[in-house]
């Protein structure tokens, strides 16, 4: 029988392998979060490969919730030129403004309250909760829907299994560290769980998973056959 994922091993694995991205703070320094919202935001249909030179412009040009609330919206779709999808750009310039008017310039630090936000919707809710302010939760995108779907071997089809697969991961974060263990999984299943050929001999959660342990990881997620 397959053992439990110990969230300790990714960790591990995390502190050892941790991409060096330009909104990850290093290991001790204070995280913003502002640029922990911003990169997510700009990461919701942006490849982490072509988010990083237009995130650290935008930076430049709009270093704090404030000065992102004060600039005219023309400036900030200036900024935005090229990353597409451009309706995220004006909830960005609407949610900044809200957080400055509403919130006394500081980001709320519940997902329950980012929800309520322009632009912020269930994943982007939870990653910032996690990484900005360590709360224990869940950020389930495609990538940590393939990790869990081949960990636990689920034959439910995506769409159908997330909520199992956003329960299966809340039952994993831990207590300490939530921030990394949600940019760890993001990590896992960029460089390791990948969709074509895994490296599963490099994976921190050979053992316990039982995709693996049947050689049908690639054959995970199920889809639904169009
Ligand atoms: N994709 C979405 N958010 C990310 C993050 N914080 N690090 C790496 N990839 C991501």
């Amino acid at each position: 029988r397959a053992t439990k994922p110990d969230p300790a091993d990714l960790l591990t694995w995390y502190d050892r392998h941790r991409r060096d991205l330009p909104w990850r703070a290093k290991p001790g320094e204070p995280v913003d979060p502002y640029r922990v919202w911003l990169s997510e935001i700009m990461l919701q249909q942006t490849t982490v490969a072509a988010v990083q030179p237009f995130y650290r412009r935008f930076l430049e040009r709009f270093p704090t919730v404030s000065a992102l609330a004060e600039a005219p919206v023309e400036a900030v779709m200036q900024a935005w030129a090229g990353l597409g999808y451009y309706s995220r750009a004006r909830n960005l310039h609407a949610c900044a403004k809200a957080i400055v008017e509403k919130h006394g310039g500081h980001f709320p630090a519940t997902e329950a309250e980012l929800l309520t936000l322009k632009g912020i919707g269930a994943y982007t809710a939870a990653a910032v909760a996690a990484i900005a302010f360590d709360q224990p939760a869940a950020a389930v995108d495609g990538n940590v829907e393939r990790v869990l779907s081949r960990l636990f071997m689920i034959e439910e089809p995506l769409p159908k299994a997330k909520p199992l697969i956003r329960e299966l991961t809340q039952d994993l974060v831990p207590v300490e560290r939530p921030g990394d263990f949600a940019q760890a999984l993001m990590d896992l299943g960029a460089t390791i769980c990948t969709p074509k050929r895994p490296a599963c001999a490099l994976c921190p959660w050979m053992k316990p998973c039982r995709a693996r342990a049947e050689g049908l990881q690639e054959t995970f997620p199920r889809k639904i056959r169009k």
